[in-house]
């Protein structure tokens, strides 16, 4: 996990809880809010955003990884992802996706304050990804 020390779990459950009080929701009434941490320190924040055309629907995990691309990129090594209650929520499919392009099978999701985290790689099993791209094109 390189250089980083501790990951602020505590920090990134209440910056994710903070950012269900910003998600859009009113259709599921569901408030999910997502706080990344990368491999330089930084915390980067998404909730979710819910449209009158239900499927498209975009995760706060999406709008945490829009976000981390809009200010700059980097690594993911750590997500909180919480509902209005404050309790972890699983990550859909879809970003769990998502989330393995920018942090790969070592990513390390929270699964609360009394258990330890998932990674990825467990959420994810056998992930397709970036490296699958380059050799698996038909010469
Ligand atoms: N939701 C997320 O934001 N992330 C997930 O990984 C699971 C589901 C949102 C989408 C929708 O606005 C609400 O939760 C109910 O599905």
């Amino acid at each position: 996990m390189s250089s980083l020390g501790k990951i602020p779990w505590p920090l990134l459950r209440e910056q994710a809880r903070s950012a269900t009080s910003r998600s859009y929701a009113p259709y599921s009434h569901v408030t999910v809010g997502a706080a990344g941490y990368t491999s330089n320190g930084e915390i980067i924040t998404g909730s979710n955003i819910e449209n009158a055309s239900y499927g498209l629907t975009l995760c706060a995990e999406c709008s945490l990884i829009s976000a981390l691309i809009g200010q700059g990129g980097g690594r993911l090594v750590a997500v909180a992802i919480v509902a209005g209650d404050g309790e972890p929520i699983a990550p859909c499919g879809r970003c769990r996706q998502l989330l393995f392009e920018h942090g790969g099978a070592e990513l390390l999701v929270d699964a609360g304050e009394t258990a330890a985290p998932h990674t990825l790689g467990a959420l994810l099993p056998e992930a397709f990804g970036p490296s699958d791209l380059g050799v698996r094109r038909t010469p």
